[in-house]
């Protein structure tokens, strides 16, 4: 079993517990994520994956009334310390969901949008900006002749692949994964993971997906996360080397989950 270098860490999730109103989805939750690798969140529906990855970019402040007790850094900066633009750590966390959700414009203004948006206004620059972005994504080679056509007659893999260029046009240091094969076939879903593989050397990236071969095909980590009952908050299992957690976990309920005897 290969060692893993202890890379820097780029975000820790230290001791949270995360409410929804009243409804306590996240217990004790401590995670490290190292930079420039992939890391994956498994776990049965309902755990508190996806809450995991808002607390990252504070998305669940978007959501209605919440509440977190703990610490996230970023580089080690306390992201929920006063005074922190959250429109700025958005942009250096991003991140792409189940369903890929491109604009209703061309291909081109779709990944110009962000970069826009930051006041890159030169048509030159913004050609630059959106190659290097399609490139990154592996999807340059496809659309390169038709720029200019909506996004919308792209097949699902591809949309998904112009939702990552998106992202990365902004150039993001974090890049969040929510999912984002459930929706695809196994041809589209491979040329994603090719395509995480080349952005883990620039981009730290954390996946949830609910496709356990695919967390062991594309991560270094994997964090497995469970709820006791329902009702109860979600807490996370065991983390580690993605190796290790599917070779020989430490805990029982993690065994139980990979091998598919879960319960
Ligand atoms: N916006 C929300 N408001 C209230 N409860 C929520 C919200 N989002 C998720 N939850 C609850 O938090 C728990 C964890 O959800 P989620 O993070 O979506 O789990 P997973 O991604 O692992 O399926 C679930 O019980 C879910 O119903
Ligand atoms: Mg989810």
């Amino acid at each position: 079993m290969a060692e893993l270098d202890g890379n820097k860490i780029k975000v820790r999730i230290e001791s949270v517990d995360f409410y929804y109103e009243d409804f306590k989805a996240l217990e004790d939750i401590s995670i490290d994520i190292e930079s420039n690798r992939v890391t994956a969140l498994i776990g049965p529906s309902g755990c508190g994956k996806s809450t995991v990855l808002r607390l990252m970019n504070r998305m669940h402040e978007v959501m209605g009334k919440t509440r977190l007790k703990g610490k996230v850094t970023l580089d080690d900066q306390d992201i929920y310390a006063p005074g922190v633009d959250v429109v700025e750590l958005r942009s250096r966390i991003g991140e792409i969901f189940q369903k890929p959700n491109p604009f209703p414009k061309s291909i081109y203004d779709n990944v110009a949008f962000g970069p826009r948006l930051q006041g890159r206004k030169s048509r030159s620059e913004l050609d630059g900006i959106v190659e290097k972005a399609l490139k990154q994504a592996a999807l340059w080679k496809e659309v390169k002749n038709k720029l200019n056509t909506s996004a919308l007659e792209l097949s699902g893999g591809q949309q998904q692949r112009l939702c990552i260029a998106r992202t990365l046009a902004v150039e993001p240091e974090v890049i969040l994964m929510d999912e984002p094969c459930s929706a695809l076939d196994p041809v589209a879903t491979q040329q994603i993971e090719d395509t995480m593989e080349v952005l883990k050397e620039n981009y730290t990236i954390i996946i949830v997906t609910h496709n356990m071969q695919q967390a062991a095909r594309v991560s270094e980590y994997t964090g497995f996360m469970l709820i006791q009952e329902t009702g109860e908050p979600g807490k996370l299992v065991e983390f580690g080397p993605t190796s290790k957690i599917f070779t020989m976990p430490d805990k029982k309920e993690t065994e139980n989950y990979i091998t598919g005897r879960f319960g």
